[in-house]
């Protein structure tokens, strides 16, 4: 069973209850990691696949992060989760159904719920605005609906569903400004709601339509609009384009690759899809029964994986395999692939 966490965007969450064993995560400061292998997560530098700069800063620390379902005798579903993602970085999460992938993007910004409990662990958000870091885990109330969103965001798992559909584009892209933006007039709403649309490839001249009235590759282009809307600094993108045609597939990930390289925010990009993994990702995370088995640069982990499970998932792939070698990855050479067989 692992749908549970999926469907309609939660406006907001319950306070999360602070774990007295998650770690100070003020403990983690920027740069004294303490520990060789989130320095190694840290220190493994390059620029983005499409040339885009990633910033050796992180954006985000996770240390040691456990998450159970407290069901029967208790899910451990992410079990000592632990990297740095760095500003503008897009760093993969691959894994079979089930090891955890959503349980885990869910626990970045707390968005679990019961009975799912975070049991120990810490997420440090490095705030470009501020100078303190912000030690996620501690947030409730109206700091983490306030965290949420703004620095933040996240693309569901079926998102495109959950747009209501009594409501126009409009109205729902005005009711996040609205409540995170309070100060913004009718006409800045209208404004900002029409750059938003255009951003992410949609004419602005259907914002008064209704959901039905989209294609399911507009309406998951309206929730990444929605999702943008408050300039995060963080996106984290559930399957964002599991439901739809190849093409439409392709045309909303160069849109995404797109945005990053104007906005500068970082991706956590869920996909079963490791051949497109490897195509957008700066790196990969594989995930295995809770676990992340082994994280690398896409580079590393196509030529040169190490983990057998990351062996196996690869050969899962045909194309990356075989000897049609239809996969090539922005920037690697044919050469290079032959010579890797
Ligand atoms: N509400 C829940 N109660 C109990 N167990 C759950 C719940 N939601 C998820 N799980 C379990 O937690 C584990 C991780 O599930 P999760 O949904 O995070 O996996 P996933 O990697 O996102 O899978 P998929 O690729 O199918 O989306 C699975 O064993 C799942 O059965
Ligand atoms: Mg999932």
């Amino acid at each position: 069973m692992s749908t549970p966490m999926t469907g309609p965007v939660p406006p907001d969450h319950p306070a999360h209850d602070p774990d007295p064993n998650v770690e100070t995560a003020s403990a983690i400061a920027r740069g004294e990691l303490g520990d060789p292998a989130l320095q190694d997560s840290l220190e493994q530098g390059r620029t983005g696949g499409d040339g885009s700069p990633v910033l050796e800063d992180p954006v985000l620390t996770v240390k040691d992060l456990n998450i159970v379902y407290e069901v029967g005798k208790g899910v451990h579903a992410v079990q000592d989760a632990s990297f740095v993602l760095r500003r503008g970085e897009i760093l993969g999460l691959a894994g079979e159904s089930g090891c955890g992938k959503t349980t885990l993007a869910y626990g970045l910004n707390q968005l679990h719920r019961p009975p799912a409990r975070i049991t120990g662990g810490s997420v440090t958000f490095h705030d470009r605005d501020a100078a303190a870091d912000v030690d996620v885990l501690a947030l409730e109330g109206s700091a983490l609906r306030a965290f949420r969103w703004s620095k933040v965001a996240m693309v569901f798992q079926g998102a495109m569903n959950s747009l209501n559909p009594v409501l126009s584009i409009r109205t729902q892209l005005g009711d996040v400004l609205t409540t995170h933006r309070p100060q913004m007039d009718r006409g800045e709403r209208r404004r900002r709601s029409e750059e938003l649309l255009e951003l992410v490839g949609v004419d602005r001249g259907r914002i008064d339509a209704y959901p039905h009235e989209l294609s399911g590759g507009m309406r998951q282009r309206v929730m990444i609009a929605m999702a943008l809307a408050l300039d995060p600094q963080l996106m984290i993108m559930d399957e964002p384009t599991t439901a739809l045609d190849v093409v439409v597939q392709r045309e909303i990930l160069q849109e995404v690759l797109r945005l990053r390289r104007e906005l500068g925010f970082a991706v956590v990009f869920i996909t079963h899809d490791l051949p497109m993994l490897l195509e957008i990702s700066d790196r990969i995370a594989v995930m295995k029964q809770g676990r992340i088995v082994e994280l690398d640069t896409a580079e590393n982990l196509y030529f040169a994986p190490q983990h057998p499970y990351t062996r196996r998932l690869l050969g899962s792939f045909p194309s990356l395999t075989g000897d049609a070698g239809d996969f090539v990855r922005a920037g690697f050479s044919g050469a290079d692939q032959e010579a890797t067989r």
